[in-house]
């Protein structure tokens, strides 16, 4: 999705337009897993125009939220929260750099459409690192493209992909990168996957996992 974040403003109505409104569903998917009760304190990596950032204070979460685009920061600032919310703590950064943050801090870190952004070595990091900044019985949420399974919906993602990669290529000239085994990549961080689930004939998946004791 890096394409559409060069133009924050544009970015909520694309990615409706992408992903056949699926984005909502994903969204909420994560929040609800993100939060187990009010004043949970959750760690978002890669926040965005701040909609799942919204939808976790809307559930009472207590939330860090992290991004290394100032416009997108700048954007998410903007959202309307409702008046009981509990103020965002927003901070400019790069996901490599949440070794910074506390440890143990967190009852849930989320990465929604965030880790495909990154290099494999990136994410290994990231995912290890988030690992630590969960307490104990935190949870990990991670929502991103994947390479659909094998056969007939791995055929029907790639016919998708070249209409979805062509306007990628004339907005801005990049494409997006499915993640090949987020579920894998999840559990070589050292992390339980306790849940997974997908959307889009299995090119978005939400898999959540607890940190092994
Ligand atoms: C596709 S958007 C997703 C935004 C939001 N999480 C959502 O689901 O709507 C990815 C966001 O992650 C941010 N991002 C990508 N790589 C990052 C990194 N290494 N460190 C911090 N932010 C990053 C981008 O700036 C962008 O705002």
């Amino acid at each position: 999705m890096r394409w559409l974040e060069g133009s924050p403003e544009r970015y909520d109505a694309g990615m409706r337009l992408l992903t056949f409104g699926r984005i909502a569903k994903l969204h909420a998917a994560v929040a609800e897993a993100a939060v187990a009760a009010p004043d949970d304190r959750v760690l978002e990596i890669g926040c965005g125009t701040g909609a799942v950032t919204a939808l976790l204070q809307g559930r009472g979460a207590h939330v860090t939220a992290i991004d290394q685009s100032p416009e997108m920061l700048e954007q998410a600032q903007r959202r309307p929260s409702g008046k009981s919310a509990a103020p965002v703590e927003w901070l400019e950064q790069t996901a490599a750099e949440i070794d910074r943050l506390p440890t143990a801090a967190y009852d849930s870190v989320v990465l929604c459409l965030c880790l495909s952004d990154m290099s494999s070595s990136e994410r290994a990091f990231v995912l290890r690192e988030s690992a630590l900044r969960l307490a104990a019985g935190g949870r990990l949420v991670v929502a991103d493209e994947v390479r659909a399974p094998r056969g007939w919906r791995r055929a029907t993602q790639r016919l998708w992909r070249i209409p979805q990669a062509c306007l990628g290529w004339l907005l801005v000239g990049s494409l997006s990168r499915p993640l090949p085994d987020l579920a894998g990549e999840i559990r070589n961080a050292g992390m339980h996957v306790t849940r997974a689930r997908a959307w889009m004939l299995g090119s978005l998946q939400l898999v959540v996992a607890e940190r092994r004791p």
